[in-house]
């Protein structure tokens, strides 16, 4: 009930932190992996780490900016082309530029509008086609700040919040393509966004002493409960918003 054998997954943002993950958790279940970033040379040592890791798996690259609708147009094509189709879409590229509300500029609003919530709207949208054809799983990237806030993470928390609830109405919409679409949560998890957090002392200890796992998560213990939701497992599962924080959320 857990393999993906014969599925093919698409995962945006994956050269590296928790997409990257992802597709190696999605992997190790038997899928098919479209790995994609931004980034040519990232996605290059990727796609080489990854098929090195999984010699049997059929790995591929598309280089893609999921902030232009051409590129992501011009993704699915390849993975249409491919001959597979897709079963699975996971939206993973995300950004966290932090500052006061009084210091935002509208272009660093804008950007992260851009790169954390409308692609996912572009990147669903597209994929479509393909995921109704046979069934499928749409899993989003939301965030603890799609619940609670902090000083700084204002656009952040604003598109993670709004990815919650996008998220909640593409289920409704998509069930009855047999598309299950959900969200998961993580919590504080070691990865490159997390490098400045990681470096303040005060705040990494209070991040530490509040999360009840006393640790910073890992993006492998993210990726295992996205390789539960693109399975056969979840098939019943649908607008759920897991959280993956250590007990982050439900701890004064
Ligand atoms: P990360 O280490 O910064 O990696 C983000 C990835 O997304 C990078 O590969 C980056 O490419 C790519 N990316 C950025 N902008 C892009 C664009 N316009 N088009 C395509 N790819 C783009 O971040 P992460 O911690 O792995 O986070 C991944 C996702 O999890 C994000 O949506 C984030 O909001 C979410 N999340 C993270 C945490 C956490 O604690 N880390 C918690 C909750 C949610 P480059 O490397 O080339 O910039
Ligand atoms: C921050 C962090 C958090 C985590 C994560 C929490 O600046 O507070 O980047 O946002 O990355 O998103 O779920």
């Amino acid at each position: 009930m857990f393999s993906l054998a014969g599925k093919t997954a698409f995962i945006t943002g994956s050269g590296r932190g928790i997409g990257y993950a992802i597709a190696d958790a999605l992997a190790q279940q038997g899928a098919s992996i479209f790995l994609s970033d931004i980034n040519s040379e990232l996605l290059k040592k990727a796609q080489e780490d990854l098929k090195s890791r999984h010699p049997e798996t059929d790995v591929r690259g598309i280089l893609m900016d999921v902030t232009n609708k051409e590129q992501i147009e011009r993704g699915m094509e390849i993975i249409k082309e491919a001959g597979n189709g897709l079963q699975i879409l996971v939206n993973n590229a995300g950004i966290n530029l932090r500052k006061p509300v009084a210091d935002l500029d509208d272009a660093t609003w804008q950007k992260m509008l851009d790169t954390n919530l409308t692609s996912v709207f572009h990147v669903s949208q597209a994929a479509f086609p393909m995921l109704k054809e046979h069934g499928g799983k749409v899993i989003n990237l939301c965030s603890l700040m799609s619940e609670i806030a902090r000083p700084t993470v204002s656009p952040y928390a604003s598109t993670k919040g709004a990815v919650r609830q996008f998220t909640r109405a593409l289920a409704t919409e998509w069930a009855q393509y047999n598309i299950q679409v959900n969200g998961i949560a993580p919590g504080f998890i070691a990865t490159d966004m997390n490098i400045p957090l990681m470096q303040d002392k005060e705040l990494n200890d209070y991040i530490i002493r509040h999360t009840p796992a006393k640790r910073w998560g890992r993006p492998s213990e993210v990726a295992s409960v996205v390789a539960f939701l693109a399975s056969p497992a979840a098939d019943f599962v649908n607008g759920q918003i897991i959280f993956i924080d250590g007990g982050f959320i439900i701890s004064l």
